[in-house]
């Protein structure tokens, strides 16, 4: 949780501006409810300076960089610290930065040679963290990719002598253009300089790639938040596209990693004061996501009920809550969703969540939060903090572009134990069959795009179809094996590996089986469960159309849990497999 520089004043920084946010931060409350990073975006450099390669800053913006005649952000990382915060900092992959490729004019770009304006990590990769980290004191970076995507040879500003050539490895429109391995060999070497310059062993890596190459199934590997599509814009339509590109991808967060669909815009355009319910949505959709919750307006002068909506302190304990579950979609339609988190404390959270623009009654059922239909459920308003029970259903009012927000008491559904996907932050694919990304055709395709509205719109682009699922397979159906539906559960692909964190749990069962929405009729599959590396149950090899077999392992004392699934031949298509049911059982202590 923080604040960063970029939705409130682009590249037009300074530290007076920073400092301002950081303050208000500090005063108003908002670094007691947990946000502390305050983080530099892109517009900071003034150059690289020839031949050392050192880093300047922008002089004129950053005063109290001037020591003399070096150029450090140590006395402003002073201040950060000193106000109980962290500081974070901005680079790119590439030699040079997306505002250089983007913006307009050259007010705040780097100044200088060609050289001199190459301020990204490519080719300085230790010595601008060594700088970052070990000597100018910062504890978070962003790594944006706009360096290895915007400058090849015909691009405008290379063409013109600008830019020196680079040639693109990713392609954000399409994810068969991207050259994954070239992508994952610069983080390689990011994340072994981060470790090696970091004098207090804490740091944060925040990749944006934008959901390009694949990051989803990598991004784990190398940073704690990986964005997972293009920036937000303070246009609604654009939240519905940043929201739906992490909304699918429960299972690929975890504790150390986060999906990131961008930071907040409350404060401007459709989230801004005379926008209250769009703020509400769009801060309750964020914290039910596990999103980084970034501040991004001027702090200086935000209006007071804006404000309240960030420092809402009961969402920000669903965002923040232990367990680290992001919320999976109970109710999915393309106009309202129903989205539950459940909680560390036993507790849910549920946000009903209305895309659309006519007022909603929905129906909220025990069924959809895994909760008993025949004890109380009692549900508690995270705005009004006002409490109602009910029992089985109940009907809600939901307004237009409104997300209604409850923490939810009631008796989990199995007695003696857990659903899988009630716990999607413990159940991760390390491997999710996915051999062919493709992109998810699910995802909102806004007009609010760079170019306006010329060209052919949006096209799908963001890599995710067929990814690990709870509840649901691998393209949005309902698990179905031989005739027979499973409301819970968890859908992958074959050739998969799941990993599942086991906190005294004794027994693990599921009933396994090619899905019905498979299109490979023929191929059989065999599903294995292993416990801290050794093999505990192993099924017989299934086909499309055969009857799910039941399959349990003791777990008792196993801390990890892998849940594999092999295709008994090579199969050319994306197979998906259905583990129907699947649950811990017989908990040591109920969690
Ligand atoms: C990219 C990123 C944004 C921001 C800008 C800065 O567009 O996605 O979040 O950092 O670069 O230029």
């Amino acid at each position: 949780m923080g604040w960063s520089s970029w939705n409130a004043f682009g590249t037009d920084i300074d530290e007076t501006k920073i400092l301002g946010s950081a303050q208000r931060i500090v005063d108003s409350g908002l670094a007691a409810a947990g946000y502390r990073y305050i983080n530099i975006d892109d517009g900071w450099w003034a150059r690289r300076q020839i031949p050392d390669g050192r880093l300047v800053i922008r002089a004129d913006r950053f005063p109290s960089s001037v020591k003399g005649s070096t150029s450090s952000f140590r006395p402003f990382t002073d201040k950060l610290h000193a106000m109980g915060l962290k500081a974070g900092i901005y680079s790119d992959l590439g030699r040079n930065t997306c505002s250089q490729a983007y913006s307009g004019d050259d007010t705040d770009l780097p100044k200088g040679s060609v050289l001199e304006r190459e301020v990204g990590l490519y080719g300085h990769i230790d010595q601008d963290i060594a700088l970052y980290f070990a000597d100018w004191g910062f504890d978070f970076i962003k790594v944006d990719g706009c360096g290895l995507r915007a400058y090849g040879a015909a691009s405008p500003k290379v063409r013109s002598g600008q830019y020196r050539a680079l040639a693109p490895v990713l392609d954000l429109q399409s994810v068969t253009r991207s050259n994954i391995p070239a992508v994952q060999a610069e983080f390689t070497q990011i994340n072994a300089a981060l470790v090696r310059n970091n004098p207090d062993g804490d740091f944060l890596l925040s990749l944006c790639v934008w959901g390009a190459a694949d990051v989803r199934a990598w991004g784990k590997n190398f940073g704690n938040l990986s964005r997972t599509s293009d920036d937000i814009t303070p246009s609604w339509a654009r939240l519905l596209t940043n929201f739906d590109s992490a909304a699918r991808r429960e299972l690929y967060a975890h504790p150390g990693s986060w999906n990131d669909p961008d930071m907040l815009y409350i404060g401007k355009g459709d989230f801004d004061a005379n926008h209250l319910v769009e703020a509400r949505s769009h801060f309750a959709l964020w914290a039910m996501l596990n999103a980084p919750l970034m501040i991004g307006a001027d702090l200086r002068t935000m209006p007071q009920p804006l404000m309240d909506i960030v420092g809402n302190t009961d969402i920000i304990a669903v965002n923040q809550d232990p367990a680290g579950n992001q919320a999976t979609l109970a109710y999915d339609a393309d106009d309202l969703e129903i989205l539950v988190k459940p909680l560390a404390s036993g507790q849910k959270a549920v946000a009903i969540f209305n895309r659309g623009l006519a007022p909603m009654d929905v129906d909220l059922t025990a069924e959809q939060l895994k909760f008993r239909d025949n004890a109380p459920i009692t549900l508690t308003d995270l705005w009004t903090k006002a409490d109602t029970t009910f029992t089985n259903e109940t009907k809600l009012r939901v307004a237009p572009r409104e997300t209604r927000i409850f923490r939810v008491q009631g008796t989990r559904m199995l007695a003696q134990g857990i659903y899988l996907s009630e716990r999607p932050g413990s159940v991760n694919p390390a491997v999710d069959g996915v051999t062919r990304p493709q992109p998810d055709p699910t995802i909102f395709r806004s007009s609010a795009g760079w170019t306006g509205t010329k060209g052919a719109g949006e096209r799908p682009m963001y890599a995710g179809w067929g990814g690990a699922r709870a509840d649901s397979t691998p393209y949005g159906q309902t698990m179905q094996i031989a005739g027979t539906p499973y409301a819970a559960g968890i859908g992958i692909l074959a050739n998969s590996r799941l990993e599942v964190r086991n906190n005294g749990y004794r027994s693990l069962s599921a009933q396994v089986g090619v899905d019905d929405s498979a299109q490979d009729r023929t191929h059989g599959v065999t599903f294995m469960i292993y416990g801290d590396g050794k093999l505990l149950a192993k099924s017989k090899p299934l086909r499309w159309g055969q009857p799910a077999q039941a399959l349990s392992a003791d777990v008792a004392g196993v801390s990890l849990i892998e849940l594999v699934v092999r295709s008994t031949a090579q199969v050319n298509e994306q197979l998906p497999v259905s583990w129907g049911d699947a649950a811990l059982l017989s908990p040591a202590r109920p969690d």
